[in-house]
């Protein structure tokens, strides 16, 4: 019998109990998988840095300059702008004649991230000066500490950050909205994984979860950072005022992983009162036609349509006016900077003709963020045979994938006087 997703592991545990990109070292591992966050960031660096020329200089300091990454998931890009902010901050500290202070830095993330490899990948801390310490390489010059929690909450005693940094992070949202899983809601998400296309319920739902999310983390901030401090945060954004035209993230879960999960929904009519079927999609029907009953009985795909329905990818990206609109709401924070940015294709491939590298590309990007969440709900087995159709469709659509995934970053700067 084809598998039914029975062997679905945590199907009512809260989305922040359970969500991480891929852990590990593997090939679907977000460690592996996110030389394109990367390639964002070192283009954003200038904005970065113009957002640490903010932070007010606390001269002679004997507690330390305290920076937090909010959503530094597990892998090197978290270290590397660890590494720039601290490095900057001396710099800034030294060109005013003013001794460097410590530097502590915290690397949070919701409690099932792989802290592990993240901590396996710290470089050691140097000993001896400051001085000493910067010139050494492969060292790094601050105290760390991992924080398990939900950024949409506090993570941090009062007054105590110095300088908050969340990258790629903020558009994931803290649940998916419960009208978006409620059959009897106009919001019902139904046929679809993503709300791309969707109907204009369901992504007002979204909107609105977003927004409400976004006031959360806002507020925890404000009462966790000191006064001086600054806060550097970039996250997906659309271009479309129209929240069912999500840009970028649209395609890479609105098409062809869509595609890939309705091959999993693979239904077969029988009409009873002629002699032919009419079924509808699937990439192979093998192993309908070697079933003996097919004749006689009305048989489901892989999974049924309620299962596909009932799975949603938590991510908004959000518009310009959606963001803005919160933090102005919000009312404590100086907006420096608040802007979308061309960050480029999430794609990053060798060899950009050969078609199998370009799907590889596609699954391996999906998967190293929502690998983990589809595993949650319909088990490893399923997960293996979902994410290599959606390795099968990018090849076939190789080129028009290169020129079409281009994604936009909403980028904010923010300070607290
Ligand atoms: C795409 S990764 C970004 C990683 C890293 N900042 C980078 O630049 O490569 C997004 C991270 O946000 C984390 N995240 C999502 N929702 C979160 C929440 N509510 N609280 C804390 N972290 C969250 C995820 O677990 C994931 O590790």
């Amino acid at each position: 019998m084809a598998p039914q997703g029975e062997d679905v592991i945590v199907p009512d545990r809260k989305l922040e109990m359970i969500l991480s990109m891929k852990g590990g070292n593997g090939k679907g591992s977000y460690a592996n998988n996110s030389q394109a966050q990367a390639k964002h960031a070192r283009s954003m660096l200038h904005l970065l840095k113009e957002t640490l020329d903010n932070v007010q200089l606390k001269p002679a300091s004997e507690v330390p300059f305290t920076v937090a990454d909010l959503g530094c998931s597990c892998g090197n890009n978290t270290l590397y702008i660890v590494d720039v902010i601290i490095k900057h901050m001396i710099e800034r500290y030294e060109y005013s004649g003013y001794v460097p202070p410590e530097f502590s830095a915290f690397f949070s993330d919701l409690p099932s991230n792989d802290f592990n490899t993240l901590f396996q990948l710290l470089p050691p801390i140097a000993k001896g000066s400051m001085e000493e310490c910067l010139a050494t390489d492969n060292h790094r010059s601050y105290f760390v500490a991992g924080v398990p929690g939900s950024f949409y909450r506090r993570l941090f005693p009062t007054r105590s950050i110095d300088f908050f940094h969340s990258a790629f992070s903020l558009h994931w949202l803290s649940q998916v909205p419960e009208s978006v899983q409620d059959k009897r809601s106009p919001a019902y998400n139904k046929g679809r994984v993503f709300i791309h296309n969707a109907n204009e319920q369901t992504a007002n739902a979204y909107k609105s979860q977003f927004q409400r999310d976004l006031a959360a983390f806002l507020k925890a901030r404000s009462q966790e950072m000191k006064r001086g401090g600054s806060m550097f945060l970039v996250c997906l954004g659309r271009t479309s005022p129209d929240p069912t035209d999500q840009g970028g993230p649209g395609i890479l879960f609105g098409t062809h992983f869509q595609d890939s999960w309705n091959d999993l929904v693979l239904e077969v009519i029988m009409i009873h009162s002629s002699s032919f079927f009419v079924y509808i999609p699937s990439l192979s029907f093998k192993w309908f036609a070697d079933n003996p009953f097919r004749r006689s009985c009305r048989i489901h795909g892989l999974i049924t349509s309620e299962k596909r329905d009932t799975f949603n990818i938590p991510v908004y990206a959000s518009s310009l006016q959606d963001f803005r609109e919160v933090v102005e709401a919000n009312g404590t924070f100086r907006i420096n900077k608040l802007e979308i940015f061309k960050g480029g294709s999430p794609l990053v491939v060798s060899q950009p003709d050969d078609a199998t590298e370009v799907g590889r590309a596609l699954a391996n990007s999906c998967r190293s963020v929502a690998g983990v969440l589809v595993d949650a709900h319909i088990g490893d087995q399923l997960s293996e045979e979902l994410f290599s159709r959606v390795e099968h469709r990018g090849s076939s659509h190789a080129k028009e994938l290169l020129e079409q995934l281009q994604f936009y970053h909403i980028v904010a700067s923010l300070s607290f006087e």
